[in-house]
């Protein structure tokens, strides 16, 4: 049987996760984040890839791409969560799971960060563990589409 892949999608300034607020995002850098995907990914036999975009276009264009290639993508579109139509309705085209994920909570941070343009449209939202939320988001993803291929 082939191996369960995933995309992982990263949006705007997430590159810059060990240099940003620290007191939301916590010390961890990107390149720390994405071995902490690959790891977890890899002891569960998941194929993933990790993107980070900070253009909303680019992101649109990756998960219609994307979409199209792996069994199930997991999103932070960081910023454009909460002003994004053009990503919703990227999502709303995708046949395959979408987690949304993010490190800090935003319902816990400032009042326009409460506003959540996908949290209604994916199937699982997960935020606020820090980069456990990753560990967590990989882990949801893929025992909903272990339960889908039985
Ligand atoms: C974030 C939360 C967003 O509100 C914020 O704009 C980000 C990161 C998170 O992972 O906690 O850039 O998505």
């Amino acid at each position: 049987m082939r191996s369960l892949s995933l995309a992982i999608i990263n949006g705007p300034n997430l590159n810059k996760l060990g240099k940003r607020e620290s007191n939301h995002y916590g010390s961890f850098t990107y390149n720390e984040l994405t071995d902490y995907c690959n790891q977890q990914a890899a002891s569960l036999g998941i194929e993933i890839d990790i993107y980070q975009n900070d253009i909303e276009g680019e992101l649109v264009q990756l998960i219609h791409e994307l979409s199209e290639k792996v069994d199930g993508i997991i999103l932070n579109a960081a910023a454009y969560t909460h002003t994004s139509v053009a990503i919703r309705d990227a999502v709303l085209t995708v046949n395959i799971p979408v987690v949304e994920v993010h490190i800090s909570n935003p319902y816990a941070r400032e009042e326009f960060r409460r506003k959540n343009l996908l949290s209604d449209i994916v199937i699982a939202s997960i935020s606020g563990f820090g980069i456990t939320s990753y560990k967590l988001a990989i882990d949801g993803i893929f025992s909903i589409l272990e339960d889908k291929n039985r």
